[in-house]
């Protein structure tokens, strides 16, 4: 490991204990996360692929209803996973087959509701009916079936958080806190992979080829409870067949692709608000340079954003999740800043002017490829990576370890403190970054920040950045900068409040936010990658 060596703050721990400590918090984790091994982006799709089509999710009045559902269920097939978490809508219960016929099979002997107009659609969603007589079930009958993560799909409140990075021994220690109390559970990570088997599943019955995809921070590792799901549903499948002579008639199409596009996500959006249990609050944002339709899952808890048939978003994530997979301190500097940027108000939910995490994730990347002794490889060195926007299928971005291994060995602290460093003088405005190359360039137009985008070169990630945002996230780097190195100075550095380290890091400082207090001014939807429209 590259975490040999600790800083110890505190002085009250041993190495042992720390190394105890540090790895129940950074290394090794009994969940399966994204992200957290070498599991090949692809073989992580199919796995969660694979357990979304094996899963059903059932309400019920309380956990306590468990033992008699798994009893009931056990006559499908065998259980794998029992999951419980509990929503303002109620309790839920996410049970995995071995196979994905057993679930189908429960599918095809579930009932309609007797007592309700609504017209029943076929959706992994039931909800399981009182017993006539509740029987008493005795736990030797249900054995395996053991109910865990009661809390795995709430997000940690700020004040344990803050809490458990207070108690850390070292900084390092904290970003690996900030890591294993943040990131999406396996629940989490289950549920939205249900989300996308529930719209795939249902336009298959039309469009045989179409596929539903998560992607963003819910599949790339960079993904934090309660982010909002990212999905591209493809239904442009051509069949690559051409030996056969009988064609499928189509329907007569608009002679104007994005029109056709918004026509087909307006009958898309109708059919999810009309149709699909558990789907809300359906919004068409059409006229956005990527037009989504937004909604609420409420069985799944999660905020939805779905796009149409662009694949470049599921490569950029797959690009993301390998460079996450290279080594350890990636993630962990990735969510620390991330964490960073959100409690100064650097990033934002609503969209705008301000830097988006998907952007500040880029600097991050830039800063380990440009470091004399780079922590990650330029995105040209991967296997398969071609700058084409062509989204046939899904590519695999293939490095294997002896094409890029760092000896770099620079602890986590001092990393972040060179982030900070690297962008307090960084010359925005004459230079370009290119993760494709792992450098700069010179920038192709007066934007205030300028991000290549490595799926299409002649567009810039950070187009919406304004100067005057530009301007704050220069002063707030250098702000940190200078904190960071107080508090790596001071050793203990311990406030009032016993506040030390990332903590202090982390505050609203006084300097004057300008979009605190000033209405944004509008912006160009058309020029906006128009994600989170809340
Ligand atoms: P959070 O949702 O904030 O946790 O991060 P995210 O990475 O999921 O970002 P977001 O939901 O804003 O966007 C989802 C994905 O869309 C990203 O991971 C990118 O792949 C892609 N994306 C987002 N913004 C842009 C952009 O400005 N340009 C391009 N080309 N792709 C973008
Ligand atoms: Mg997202």
């Amino acid at each position: 490991s590259n975490f040999s060596s600790f800083l110890n703050f505190s002085g009250r721990l041993s190495i042992n204990q720390q190394q105890a400590r540090y790895s129940s918090n950074f290394a090794s984790r009994s969940e399966f996360v994204a992200g957290s091994n070498v599991t090949k982006f692809q073989d992580f799709m199919n796995e969660r692929q694979f357990q979304a089509r094996s899963s059903v999710l059932i309400q019920v009045g309380s956990e306590h209803s468990f033992p008699e559902l798994f009893n009931y269920c056990l006559k499908f097939g065998e259980i794998l996973v029992c999951k419980h978490y509990q929503t303002k809508n109620g309790h839920f219960i996410l049970l995995q087959f071995s196979n994905e016929s057993y679930a189908n099979e429960l599918l095809d002997s579930s009932s309609s509701n007797e007592s309700s107009l609504s017209t029943t659609v076929r959706s992994p969603y039931l909800w399981f009916k009182t017993g006539k007589k509740p029987k008493i079930i005795n736990s030797a009958q249900y054995g395996k079936g053991v109910l865990s993560s009661k809390f795995g799909n709430s997000v940690i409140t700020e004040d344990l958080l803050n809490s458990e990075i207070r108690n850390a021994i070292s900084i390092e220690d904290q970003m690996g806190i900030i890591v294993s109390k943040t990131q999406l559970s396996d629940l989490s990570i289950r549920l939205r992979y249900l989300a996308a088997h529930q719209i795939e599943k249902t336009f298959k019955e039309i469009i045989p080829s179409c596929k539903a995809y998560p992607f963003g921070s819910s599949v790339n590792g960079f993904g934090k409870m309660g982010c909002d799901l990212d999905m591209i549903l493809k239904i442009d499948n051509k069949q690559a067949d051409t030996s056969s002579r009988l064609v499928f008639q189509v329907k007569e199409h608009f002679n104007n692709e994005r029109t056709q596009k918004q026509r087909q996500m307006e009958a898309i959006g109708n059919i999810l608000q009309i149709f699909l249990p558990g789907v809300e609050n359906v919004r068409r944002i059409l006229q956005a340079r990527v037009p989504i339709i937004k909604y609420h899952h409420d069985f799944l808890n999660l905020e939805v954003d779905l796009s149409m048939n662009d694949l470049s978003g599921l490569h950029m994530s797959e690009l993301f999740y390998s460079f996450g997979n290279i080594d350890i301190r990636v993630r962990a500097i990735i969510f620390t800043i991330r964490r960073w940027a959100q409690i100064i108000g650097l990033t934002n939910p609503s969209p705008g002017r301000w830097i988006t995490n998907f952007s500040l994730s880029s600097l991050v990347i830039h800063f380990l490829q440009q470091l004399d002794n780079p922590l990650l490889p330029p995105i040209n060195n991967f296997k398969n990576y071609e700058d084409s926007r062509e989204d046939k299928e899904i590519k695999q971005f293939e490095l294997s370890k002896t094409q890029f291994l760092t000896n770099n060995n620079i602890k986590l602290e001092e990393l972040l403190l060179q982030f900070f460093e690297y962008y307090s003088s960084f010359d925005f405005s004459n230079r370009a970054i290119s993760m494709v190359d792992g450098n700069t360039v010179n920038k192709p137009d007066h934007s205030a920040m300028y991000i290549i985008n490595p799926f299409d070169k002649t567009h810039n990630v950070s187009k919406n950045v304004s100067f005057e945002e530009c301007e704050r996230f220069k002063i707030e780097v250098r702000n940190a900068a200078w904190i960071l190195e107080t508090e790596l100075e001071n050793n203990v550095n311990l406030t009032k409040n016993g506040n030390w380290g990332l903590l202090n890091l982390f505050k609203t400082n006084n300097i004057v936010k300008p979009n605190v207090f000033y209405k944004p001014r509008m912006v160009d939807v058309s020029e906006l990658f128009c994600k989170n429209v809340k």
